[in-house]
């Protein structure tokens, strides 16, 4: 009896009641004229307001941002690098520090896009290759003066949206710094040496990770962003179609 109504009461609450947005985040109404517009200013105000969690609607820290996914395996072959590779421990730092961002959604398609300009992102995470592992790139900086575009294809099922798809593509990079640690059990003048050569060698070294690149910030934005679609129905983020 009493497993039953914890059962019916988890239900009850995952299906039925959507959390509401929280009274800072700005709200936008799908049937509005401007509705980019608000959407646009609306997403750049929450994104600035998650220097703390959000956990009530499932959104987490951008200050720095922590991946929930720990672990992404990247199957030989599928960039220049030829072993088997395997990140670790995603963390972003600055990115809710965009200097520009724009919103929209279409609701004809459920197709949701950002297109994001960076002066700066820090990435850091651990890369473990051919069973090594290697720290990459930090205390300087990751991309510089970079913007792309994340694109989400949404679906509305009993009420909420799902993500069905994303990508995330690069559209500009002016510069990147990489620092990798811990090379040659670290033997810093030798690491140092190393790192002196990928920086100046980083336009190549970033097309060949762009892909994996590309796909683990789509992987990770996708399940950030679900987390927050669980619990906010449709019609409490966009207004009943
Ligand atoms: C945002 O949209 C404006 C107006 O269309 C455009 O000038 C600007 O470059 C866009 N910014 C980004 C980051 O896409
Ligand atoms: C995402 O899913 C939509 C709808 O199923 C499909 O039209 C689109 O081609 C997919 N996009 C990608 C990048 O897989
Ligand atoms: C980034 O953009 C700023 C402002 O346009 C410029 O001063 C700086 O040199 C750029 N940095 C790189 C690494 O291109």
């Amino acid at each position: 009896m009493i497993n039953t109504s914890v059962i019916l009461v988890v239900l009850f609450t995952t299906s039925c009641f959507s959390v509401p947005l929280p009274s800072t985040f700005k709200k936008c109404n799908r049937k509005e004229a401007d509705f980019n517009k608000c959407l646009t200013t609306a997403v750049q105000d929450a994104l600035h307001q998650l220097d703390k969690p959000h956990p009530e609607v499932g959104l987490p820290s951008l200050n720095p941002f922590v991946s929930p996914i720990t672990t992404i395996r990247i199957g030989a072959g599928t960039s220049v690098v030829h072993f088997s590779q395997v990140i670790r421990n995603v963390k972003i730092d600055k990115f809710a520090e965009f200097s520009a961002l724009n919103a929209s959604m279409d609701f004809n398609t459920n197709v949701l896009r950002l297109d994001v300009e960076y002066p700066v992102v820090k990435f850091e995470f651990d890369y473990e290759i051919d069973g090594k592992i290697l720290v990459m790139p930090i205390r300087g900086h990751g991309p510089e003066n970079t913007s792309f575009e994340v694109i989400f294809t949404l679906e509305e099922k009993n009420k909420y949206y799902k993500v069905v798809n994303s990508t995330m593509v690069f559209k500009k990079l002016e510069a990147m710094r990489i620092n990798l640690e811990n090379l040659f059990d670290g033997n810093k003048e030798l690491g140092d040496k190393i790192n002196v050569v990928l920086n100046e060698n980083w336009k190549g070294i970033f097309q060949d990770l762009k892909d994996v690149y590309q796909k683990l910030n789509s992987e990770i934005l996708t399940s950030t962003f679900s987390k927050f679609l669980d619990k906010v129905s449709a019609s409490e983020l966009f207004g009943d179609p």
